[in-house]
């Protein structure tokens, strides 16, 4: 007898449904597993063996034939146990599943006891349940709090085989979760590290606004004068995710694998700031089984790169077209993915080799071409993608008692959460609902969101052929101008909006 059951995995950051599929057949007691199995699911024959017998079941005689459908689609992960045990033991007619259960999705990895282990993308899985209008989804306990994030499913969380079991048939019932209204609670940010910064007034205008713009910002400066530091704090300015955000983040989260139990939604922006010897498919995602970089572990919060001239040319232009698009597109011979990544590119940068270049006291001790071989590890177009470039110079002990008071941390959080809600609403106004921040504006729709007065571009005008601005920086420092306009709850971008952004972007 045959018998057939519904699971699911994931591919990229979606998922697919697979029908598991069992017959037994013969008299060699022989387990075969098909339809393109990756090593962790033929190692699934040893743990559902095991598994079985330990759940006080007798594991057939015969032999055994499970089939992974769509055939053509390579399946990966241990999530496959469960279902392939199920089939097994309706094939061996051990099991009847009732006309709802056999709509049912299983997933979860098997212990040799029995027991069940948590598996990676279970949101993913939950969210295609639902859009696929099955009732209920069977998971491994340490899962369920990660599904429950999706209203409309019966979701039942089991600890072991057994459990399963007993409940299938009927003896002792499990108890569906529903799904819960996770609310994201906003925590009183109290910006530890920014406050402790002294003086670096400008800069701390630039992390202002690439907060509340999500615009890119490179630092450059000497050693020690608080780059790295700087760029920390970031972290602690941004506003907190929308549902939607989160739910999006914490997706990737689920997927590779890297959510915590406790938490099963994430609510604070992300901040990833990867070594400098870290290679390309870790950086933008890949592999044969594509799994997501750190760029779109970064989607929504920050990526920085400190030392940026001591990553490899190679791996670093390969963030080019993603900063661009804020997706990664990774072609596989057998199907193209997209992995999201809008994020924030923070970088930090010395001048030279001795890091001294641009310090008014201290000598530069490089050489010519010591300083061009430095500086040339970082392509032109990859620094033209940076909306603001400033210099942080080496701390004056004049400044050092400069610091943040808490009433003027209290009034910059502020201001950067009403900006971002003055972007949210003029998008909405212009049916742009996908898009959250300033710096996701492309050139089709920068004259519609960006008017600019007579004076404006004229100021623009002036500085494109002083400067030699590319088109590209050309649109930047109109979008900064619009953050900037946005934290001054200002309507029309005005001269002196143009102007502090030009200043951001030349030194
Ligand atoms: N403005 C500042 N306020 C308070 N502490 C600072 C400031 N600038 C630097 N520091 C302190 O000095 C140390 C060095 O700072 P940081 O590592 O940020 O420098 P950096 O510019 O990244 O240097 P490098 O170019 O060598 O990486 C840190 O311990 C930091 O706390
Ligand atoms: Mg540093």
């Amino acid at each position: 007898m045959s018998s057939k059951i519904f699971s699911a995995t994931t591919f990229g950051l979606d998922s697919q449904l697979i029908e598991v599929e069992a017959d037994l057949i013969g008299e060699a007691a022989k387990f075969i597993i098909v339809g393109l199995p990756d090593l962790a699911i033929q190692e699934a024959r040893e743990r559902v063996r095991s598994a079985i017998k330990n759940s006080g079941l007798a594991f057939p005689r015969t032999k055994i034939t499970v089939n992974l459908a769509p055939a053509d689609f390579k399946k990966i992960g241990p999530g496959f146990d469960l279902p392939i045990a199920l089939a097994v033991l309706i094939a061996k007619k051990s099991l009847i599943l009732s006309p709802l259960d056999q709509q049912a999705v299983f997933v979860g990895e098997l212990a040799l006891n029995g027991d069940l282990r948590p598996i990676n993308g279970v949101l993913s899985i939950a969210l295609l349940v639902k859009e696929q209008k099955i009732k209920r989804l069977y998971l491994p306990k340490a899962n369920a709090s990660e599904a429950n994030l999706i209203k409309g499913l019966e979701i039942y969380s089991l600890e072991n085989l057994a459990q399963l079991l007993e409940h299938l048939k009927g003896k002792l019932l499990i108890k569906p979760l529903l799904g819960t209204d996770l609310q994201i609670t906003a925590t009183k940010n109290p910006a530890i590290t920014f406050q402790k910064i002294k003086g670096q007034l400008q800069a701390k205008r630039a992390l202002e606004i690439c907060a509340a713009g999500n615009h890119n910002l490179l630092m450059n400066g000497p050693p020690g004068s608080g780059k790295t530091l700087l760029a920390r704090s970031l972290a602690e300015l941004l506003p907190p995710l929308t549902f939607e955000e989160a739910l999006e983040v914490t997706k990737i989260y689920s997927v590779s694998g890297l959510l915590a139990q406790k938490q099963p939604l994430i609510m604070t922006r992300p901040f990833r700031s990867p070594h400098h010897t870290t290679s390309s498919i870790a950086l933008v995602g890949g592999g044969s089984f594509p799994k997501p970089g750190e760029i779109t572990l970064a989607h929504r919060g920050v990526l920085f790169l400190d030392e940026l001239p001591e990553f490899p040319r190679t791996v670093l232009e390969n963030l080019r077209q993603p900063v661009e698009d804020g997706v990664v597109t990774i072609a596989r011979a057998a199907q193209t993915l997209q992995f999201p990544a809008r994020f924030t590119l923070v970088a930090a940068a010395n001048p030279c080799p001795c890091g001294y270049l641009t310090d008014a006291e201290k000598e530069c001790k490089c050489t010519a071409s010591q300083i061009f071989k430095y500086q040339k590890r970082i392509s032109g177009p990859l620094l033209d993608r940076f909306d603001l470039q400033i210099e942080v110079p080496r701390l004056k002990f004049i400044d050092i008692g400069l610091t943040t008071t808490t009433s003027q941390i209290q009034y910059l959080l502020h201001n950067i959460h009403q900006a971002r809600n003055l972007q949210l609403k003029r998008f909405k106004d212009n049916n742009l609902s996908n898009f959250y921040t300033n710096n996701e504006i492309n050139s089709g729709n920068i004259e519609q969101l960006c008017p600019l007065d007579i004076s404006g571009q004229q100021l623009l005008k002036q500085a494109m052929s002083k400067f030699h601005l590319s088109m590209r920086g050309y649109h930047k420092i109109i979008k900064v101008a619009r953050t900037i306009a946005d934290l001054a709850t200002s309507k029309n971008i005005k001269t002196e909006h143009l102007a502090e952004a030009l200043q951001f972007r030349i030194n």
